[in-house]
């Protein structure tokens, strides 16, 4: 569904724009990694799209595993506390594996992920999101590929939710406060 809705209340970023951006993550993904067998792990629900988009543009051949975390609830402030909904399904032990993430906010999320991952074994583990909020961080978290830093606002679309709604919008918007104050 195109991104002129009544309740955006701002454009961030297209779905020109996202996919433009996507092609030039892929080729740098692709390059980092290519004489390696990469995991990509995205990250249930808002990555499906960008994962999708992302994985198809890559060059070289990869595996897909999922994971769903919980951080936030029905909320729009994120409270830090990670519970794991679905794990991965295989074991990570050497591998090397890439983070596909929708936004990282606060990256109270990300930074827990990432400790996981290592303490599992993982070879490496980096992380790829397509947007960031660089004035919400609370932690530093290394993350190796940016697709946009976006001001700290509620966004949705592209896989990114307010209860479940906008996902299917192509592009990224600010939601009206009016939607949930
Ligand atoms: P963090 O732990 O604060 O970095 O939050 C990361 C998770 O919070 C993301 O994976 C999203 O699911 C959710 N989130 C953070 N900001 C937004 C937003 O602006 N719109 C929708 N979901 C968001």
């Amino acid at each position: 569904m195109q991104l002129n809705h009544p309740d955006i209340q701002e454009v961030l970023v297209t779905a020109d724009q996202i996919q433009e951006r996507v092609a030039e993550l892929a080729t740098e993904i692709s390059e980092f990694y290519k004489d390696k067998e990469v995991l990509l792990l995205g990250i249930l629900k808002g990555a499906v799209p960008f994962m999708a988009d992302i994985s198809r543009a890559l060059s070289i051949p990869v595996l897909q595993d999922w994971m769903a975390v919980s951080s936030y609830g029905s909320g729009t402030v994120s409270s830090g506390v990670v519970r794991i909904l679905k794990d991965l399904d295989a074991d990570i032990k050497d591998r090397h594996v890439l983070i596909v993430e929708d936004i990282i906010d606060s990256g109270l999320t990300l930074s827990w992920l990432t400790s996981n991952l290592k303490a599992r074994g993982a070879a490496s583990v980096e992380i790829v999101t397509l947007l960031r909020k660089p004035e919400a961080a609370k932690v530093r978290i290394a993350v190796r590929w940016v697709g946009f830093d976006i001001p700290n606002a509620f966004v949705v679309g592209y896989g990114l939710d307010y209860n479940e709604h906008y996902r299917s919008l192509d592009g990224v918007g600010i939601l009206s406060p009016s939607v949930y104050e």
